[in-house]
C-alpha cells in the first residue's frame, strides 16, 4: 500500500515526467554535449594487438563497409561473410577492416565467429539467417526495419505484428537473435558527428546476449539501452517509421532516437507492486549495460528535485 509519502513522490515524478516530455518535444532534443575539438573516437583506442572478440559481418555493402571498419578500428576482428569474396570491392574493405580482418563465404563467417551480424538486405534477412549453417548458441544481431507497407495518405503503415527479428528466432529457436534500433550508419563513422551521442535499444530474448551487443555499441560509440525481450523489436520498426518522416516530406532535416537519464522510479516506490505491471522473469540475470557516466544515486535524484507541492486529494 503506497504511503501519503510515497504517493507525493508519485505525483512528484510523474509531473518532473510530463514536463520533460514537454521540453522534449519543444526542444526537439536533449541538452547536446560539449563539442568535440575534432572527430572524436568511438571509444578509447584498444591496446596494441588487444582484441576485443571476433564478429563475422554477413554482407559487403553499405552498412558492413560503415560498421566493419568501425569495429575493426575498436580492436574486433572482423570475418565478412559474401556471396562473392574475391571481389576486388571486398578485398578493399578488407584493406580498412583492422590487420586481421578477412572475407569468406557468408556461412564460412558465421561458423567462425560467436557473432553475426546480418548485414544483408531487410527484404532477404529473415531467408538469408537460414542459409547460414548451425548457429546454435550464437548471438545473430539483426537490424532491418519493419515490413513497408504504403497507406493511401502516402506515408508508410505501421506494421507491427512481428518483428522481422521475430521470425528470424521462431524459425532458428537455438539462436539467440538480437535486435538493434540501427541508428543513422555515419554514428559508426563518427559518433559525435552531431554532438549527441545516438541511442541504441537492445532486444533480445537472452539477457546475456543483449549483454554482448551492448558492449558491442558502447565499443562503437553509440549508448545502448536494454529493450528488453525481442517482441519489443516491434517498437523500433515503428521507430524506423517516424524517423523517414522527414525525408518522405523532403525536409532538409532529419530526427534520430536520442534517450536521456530521468528520475528513476524505484528511488521512490516499488512500481512493479504499485502498477502491477509484473515483475520479469529474467530479473535475477539482469543484464549489465555499460554507461560512458555513472547514474546519479537516488540521494541525488532527492536533492535536485523541487520542492512539492501537498500531496493529491
Ligand atoms: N541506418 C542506416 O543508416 C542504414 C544505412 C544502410 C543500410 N541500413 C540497413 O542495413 C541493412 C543492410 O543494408 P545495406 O544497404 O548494407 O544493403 P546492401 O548494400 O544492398 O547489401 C548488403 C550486402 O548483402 C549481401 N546480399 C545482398 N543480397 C543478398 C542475398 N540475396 N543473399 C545474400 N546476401 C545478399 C551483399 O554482399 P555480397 O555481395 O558480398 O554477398 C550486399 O553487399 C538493411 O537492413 C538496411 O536497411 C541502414
Amino acid at each position: 500500500m503506497p504511503t501519503r509519502l510515497s504517493m507525493r513522490l508519485l505525483c512528484h515524478v510523474r509531473c518532473i515526467g510530463l514536463a520533460a516530455l514537454a521540453i522534449a518535444s519543444a526542444c526537439g532534443s536533449p541538452p547536446a554535449e560539449k563539442a568535440p575539438a575534432e572527430k572524436a573516437p568511438a571509444q578509447n583506442p584498444p591496446a596494441p594487438g588487444a582484441e576485443k572478440g571476433v564478429v563475422a559481418v554477413i554482407g559487403t555493402g553499405t552498412l558492413a563497409g560503415a560498421l566493419g571498419p568501425a569495429l575493426g578500428a575498436q580492436g574486433y576482428r572482423v570475418i565478412y561473410g559474401s556471396r562473392d569474396p574475391g571481389r576486388d570491392v571486398v578485398r578493399a574493405l578488407v584493406q580498412r577492416s583492422g590487420p586481421k580482418a578477412t572475407a569468406v563465404t557468408q556461412p564460412e563467417a558465421a561458423a567462425q565467429a560467436p557473432v553475426v551480424v546480418l548485414a544483408v538486405p531487410g527484404e532477404v534477412v529473415v531467408d538469408v539467417a537460414g542459409t547460414l549453417g548451425d548457429l546454435s548458441g550464437k548471438v545473430v544481431i539483426d537490424v532491418s526495419g519493419g515490413d513497408k507497407k504504403l497507406a493511401p495518405d502516402g506515408y508508410q503503415e505501421l506494421t507491427s505484428d512481428s518483428a522481422k527479428a521475430e521470425r528470424i528466432q521462431a524459425r532458428h529457436p537455438t539462436m539467440r537473435v538480437v535486435r538493434i534500433n540501427l541508428p543513422n550508419i555515419v554514428y559508426f563513422m563518427d559518433p559525435l558527428v552531431t554532438k549527441t551521442r545516438a541511442t541504441v535499444f537492445v532486444a533480445g530474448n537472452d539477457p546475456t546476449a543483449r549483454e554482448t551487443v551492448a558492449n558491442m555499441m558502447f565499443d562503437l560509440g553509440v549508448d545502448p539501452w536494454d529493450a528488453g525481450p525481442l517482441r519489443f523489436a516491434r517498437l523500433f520498426d515503428a521507430f524506423n517509421t517516424l524517423a523517414n518522416i522527414p525525408g518522405q516530406q523532403r525536409r532538409a532535416e532529419g530526427y534520430q532516437v536520442v534517450m536521456m537519464p530521468t528520475v528513476p522510479f524505484s528511488c521512490f516506490f516499488d512500481m512493479v507492486d504499485y502498477f502491477k505491471f509484473g515483475e520479469p522473469a529474467e530479473l535475477k540475470q539482469l543484464p549489465k549495460f555499460p554507461r560512458r557516466e555513472p547514474a546519479p544515486t537516488c540521494e541525488e535524484w532527492m536533492r535536485r528535485l523541487p520542492p512539492m507541492g501537498p500531496p493529491p486529494q
